[in-house]
């Protein structure tokens, strides 16, 4: 197990990095996160770990940290009901507020958009609607997430079959590639599809999106829940401030913003709109 002063380095540097908040329950987690890291530097023990990290400030080992302890879990259509009120609410009122709105293109934020499923259902999504409403509109979305691994294998875009089982068939044939031969068991987001998504390296309270447009709609799920109470409020008012009027911010089921200051109207939970 971790001693004390080590835990207490780890959670303090983990903190002022990504603002990842490591309470006392997270002890275990830690330890075995960071043995993965001791594997990968030869470190002898968690103390080494500590001692290398204070002495050597080693920039490239920081960030395998982050990644180690950051949790990336996630699925395809994970609370698929943000899907379907994507689908059957928030694009048909855009696409009638464009016009007179003079919106060129339709722009989205997965804001922390780990090895990529949430920002490619949220893609596919969008290239169904378009596709039946035959309508030309533009889109594009913005993913962004602090780890460069997890960032590194959403690029690629290529899932085992387990993964893309929650998809439904029609949509697997219609937007994925099948694997064959050494391939096999692997779907591939189809490259016209993909391309549309554009992934940058972001650390979600320091900076945004390389695109200066205001969203949409911004999906921030399921990465709140490991953020302290002033670091939730100061990123749902960064959220806030890039949403055009009457855009919609998405989070997950389990981060009510209930006990957080904010402009936005609740429409249902885990769904918030910027007042028009
Ligand atoms: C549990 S995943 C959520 C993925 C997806 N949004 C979903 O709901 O399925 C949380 C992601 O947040 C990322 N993350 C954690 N702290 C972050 C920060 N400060 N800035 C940006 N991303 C962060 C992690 O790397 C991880 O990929």
């Amino acid at each position: 197990m971790i001693r004390d002063s080590d835990y207490d380095f780890i959670r303090k540097l983990v903190y002022n990095r990504s603002r990842i908040n490591l309470g006392p329950d997270k002890r275990e987690l830690v330890t075995a996160r960071l043995n993965k890291r001791l594997r990968a530097t030869n470190l002898p023990s968690i103390g080494d770990y500590c001692r290398y990290l204070k002495e050597a400030k080693d920039e490239d080992e920081l960030s395998h940290l982050i990644d180690a302890i950051s949790t990336n879990h996630t699925y395809f259509f994970r609370e698929k009901e943000h899907f379907d009120f994507l689908y059957g609410h928030i694009l048909p009122e855009m696409l009638k507020r464009k016009a007179a709105e003079r919106w060129s293109r339709f722009n989205l934020w997965s804001a922390a958009s780990s090895s990529g499923e949430e920002p490619y259902s949220i893609a596919i999504t969008l290239a169904e609607f378009v596709r039946r409403q035959n309508t030309d509109w533009p889109w594009r979305i913005e993913a962004t997430d602090i780890s460069h691994r997890i960032l590194a294998k959403a690029r690629e875009a290529v899932y085992r079959e387990e993964t893309v089982s929650k998809v439904p068939k029609d949509l697997l044939t219609q937007y994925f590639q099948k694997g064959f031969g050494p391939h096999e068991g692997n779907f591939r987001v189809k490259p016209d599809l993909a391309e549309q998504v554009r992934f940058s390296q972001i650390n979600l309270l320091q900076g945004e999106p390389p695109n200066s447009d205001p969203f949409h709609v911004i999906f921030c799920r399921n990465v709140m829940i490991y953020f302290d109470h002033p670091t939730q409020q100061e990123l749902v008012n960064r959220l806030a401030r890039r949403l055009v009027p009457g855009g919609y911010l998405l989070v997950g089921h389990s981060e009510s913003l209930t006990a957080i200051q904010h402009g936005l109207t609740m429409i249902k939970p885990a769904i918030y709109r910027l007042p028009l």
